[in-house]
């Protein structure tokens, strides 16, 4: 037996080594496999010897659920909060207000480049205290009111850099240790991923997400998602221990017995050093792992702190830095729609101006319409604004507690605010997007741009600068436009000369003559690429015939599927839509018949065996493979000797390296595409 308890012994702090060198360290020894090894070892001994089980092992830290609530726990020594500093001014009046009220001299505080502090991250999280009797974990508590706090021990334990039982040797035989529980970014990103997959309201912040975690009533719900601790300071210390004359020194002792603290800790000397640290940690605050709120900056000498003392709430000798908020609480006033250059809808919330990531913002994202509701965020409502680092302002919930009785559930508009078309709901996707088309305000610039774009018209030198010029000059609404334009009216735009406006006139006259598949693709239907255009003047030979054709005919196009049949549908229902297509011909658009089904025979594909591969942006697969047979090829899956081409998309992989080594020859999708224009001219 007694061989058996050794080895477990021994199993459990080889254990408690590896998650020490895990979790504090941040330096494994050991693979994850190798470490799981060990674990499972030890929880089979401990199943074939059941009384040598110890609350302390490290297989024990997912215990029992809690009954009824949480007990109250009365700290033994109260838990303080901090004075803050907003400015760098403050800071230096904290400087110079402790300069001023120690007493001289404490040797370890003086220094020629000022007073020595400690400075370290503020985490964004919850402050517990940990209590270790006889070097075991034997309780955690809340904060709470900073008197008396609630037992969350069950839930701290399964902190897997939390030791259970203090490392080495020196402890005190009580020992209080406190610091901050957070949740890392990417835990919470992972969290609230898996709260939108299940349809559940997704926590604000990380912040929200570890207090929610750690007021679990079942720890095995705390285990499935880690949080994490360092510790920053101590309650009640037995008096057998002398603790050292300074907090730094004082940290390197938790860190020794096992718990974890911040690397970025450091000390640092009077003002400038105070905003020094500031200054490099603002810096690079987005790049950190974790949330943090500001600074905190410790006097590091004990006895020096001792004579300062406190005031009615708190330490004379410590203060928080905070960062600028980037997270405030404001008023939900009205959300509007805008609408995108591809006629997606997006909800803006219009906000009671408020200061945010230091900027004043009264506009901020709500993404879409699932969004706002699994948010459950109602105009009328105060609202949580973030705004962090460059990235644009978004709404991450609302405060429901302060919630009025008069506030408006959001809907999304059934036409476009902008020009008055039907909204669709794209399928599958929580986008909705205005059905306008080339009519609608928003979408026209965009539109505009694509219908002269070399695929399209091809309409030489014609610009987004133009186009904006001639739209904000009202020249040109529509496609159809361009066509009525006269150099007069070009030469009247700024920096337009007679010869470039005689030139963009002769070019937008030449536009004219055109094909039935460019003319399709220039319409810019949503979904409705080169390659679909091509496919659809093929099948129907002409614009009239697809404008008629029916949900059943368009999908028998190939490569037609339903979501792009129902674009065609919904494109062509709309009256603006038939109006500016009336405009072209009318302006004297026009393109060759169309033979009916002319299959190509003299194709450089014709007989070929192609290979396709990679990720292609302009075409789907289905599309490359449609277009070869068109041509004759034989499309084959994989790589072979017989292989005459492979056509080669984005990240491929294996098959381009094999091509490659067999000498085939590979094309790119571009000179794909230029390819497969060629063949449909000629
Ligand atoms: S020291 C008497 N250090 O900030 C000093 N607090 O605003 C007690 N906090 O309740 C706190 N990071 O929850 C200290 N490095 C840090 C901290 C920190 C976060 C939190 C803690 C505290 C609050 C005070």
């Amino acid at each position: 037996m007694s061989n058996i308890s050794e080895q477990i012994a021994q199993l459990r702090q080889q254990i408690e080594a590896h998650n020490y060198a895990y979790y504090v360290l941040d330096n494994p020894r050991i693979s994850d496999a190798q470490y799981d090894l060990l674990y499972r070892q030890l929880v089979e001994l401990e199943q074939q010897h059941p009384s040598l089980i110890i609350p302390s092992s490290p297989t024990q830290r997912v215990g029992a659920k809690v009954a009824s609530g949480f007990q109250e726990v009365r700290h033994a020594v109260p838990m303080l909060s901090l004075d803050n500093a907003f400015s760098d001014e403050e800071l230096a009046d904290f400087n110079q207000r402790i300069e001023q009220r120690i007493e001289q001299p404490i040797q370890s505080s003086l220094d020629e480049r000022g007073l020595a502090y400690a400075a370290e991250p503020k985490m964004d999280g919850l402050a517990v205290n940990l209590r270790y009797e006889q070097g075991v974990l034997v309780q955690a508590a809340t904060r709470g009111d900073g008197e008396v706090g609630e037992d969350v021990t069950h839930n701290v334990r399964t902190i897997r850099s939390i030791p259970l039982k203090l490392q080495g040797d020196g402890w005190p035989d009580i020992l209080e240790v406190r610091g901050e529980v957070f949740m890392s970014k990417p835990v919470f990103h992972k969290i609230n991923q898996a709260q939108r997959e299940k349809g559940d309201k997704p926590f604000v912040n990380p912040r929200n997400a570890a207090a929610g975690t750690l007021r679990q009533l079942d720890p095995s719900i705390t285990a499935q998602r880690p949080l994490s601790f360092f510790c920053y300071g101590w309650g009640q210390v037995s008096d057998e221990f002398s603790i050292p004359a300074d907090y730094s020194e004082m940290l390197v002792y938790l860190k020794r017995w096992g718990l974890p603290t911040n690397s970025l800790a450091k000390v640092v000397f009077g003002q400038p050093g105070l905003v020094d640290y500031y200054q490099d940690l603002s810096a690079r605050r987005d790049q950190l792992d974790y949330e943090i709120d500001g600074i905190v900056y410790k006097l590091d000498n004990l006895e020096a702190q001792a004579q300062l003392g406190f005031t009615s709430k708190f330490p004379r000798w410590a203060i928080a830095r905070k960062f600028p908020a980037q997270e405030v609480w404001t008023k939900l006033v009205a959300i509007d729609i805008q609408v995108g250059r591809t006629g997606a809808l997006t909800p803006v919330a219009r906000l009671e101006p408020v200061f945010v990531g230091g900027v004043m913002v009264s506009n901020a994202t709500l993404h879409n319409l699932d969004e706002i509701q699994r948010k459950d965020v109602r105009i009328g409502d105060t609202v949580i604004v973030r705004r962090a680092g460059d990235v644009i302002p978004e709404v991450v919930g609302a405060v429901v507690s302060q919630r009025p009785a008069d506030t408006q559930l959001f809907e999304m508009p059934t036409h476009c605010p902008e020009c008055g078309s039907d909204v669709v709901k794209e399928t599958d996707k929580a986008v909705y997007s205005c059905s306008g088309g080339l009519f609608c305000p928003a979408q026209r610039k965009r539109a505009l741009a694509h219908f002269v774009s070399r695929k399209a018209m091809d309409i030489q030198g014609l610009g987004e600068k133009l186009i904006d010029q001639l739209v904000s000059a009202d020249l040109v609404k529509h496609p159809d436009d361009f066509y009525a334009l006269n150099v007069d009216e070009l030469l009247n735009l700024e920096r337009m000369a007679i010869k470039s406006a005689q030139k963009l006139v002769a070019a937008i006259e030449a536009s004219k003559q055109t094909t039935l598949p460019r003319f399709i693709y220039s319409l810019g239907i949503p979904e409705v690429g080169e390659v679909t255009a091509k496919q659809l003047a093929k099948h129907f030979t002409s614009l009239e015939a697809i404008q008629q054709a029916s949900i059943e005919q368009l999908i028998a196009v190939p490569d037609v599927g339903e979501i792009v049949a129902q674009h065609l549908i919904q494109f062509f229902a709309q009256p603006h839509n038939i109006e500016v297509i009336e405009g072209l011909l009318n302006a004297g658009m026009h393109w060759p018949d169309i033979e009916p089904q002319a299959v190509v025979i003299d194709s450089m594909f014709a007989g070929k065996i192609c290979v396709l591969t990679g990720s292609l942006q302009q075409m789907t697969r289905e599309q490359a493979k449609a277009e070869l047979e068109q041509l004759g090829a034989k499309v084959s899956g994989s790589i072979s000797a017989k292989t005459d081409f492979l056509i080669a998309g984005d990240k491929a992989g294996s098959k381009l390296t094999k091509a490659q080594a067999i000498g085939i020859t590979v094309l790119t999708e571009a000179e794909f595409i230029e390819i497969l224009g060629e063949q449909a001219h000629g």
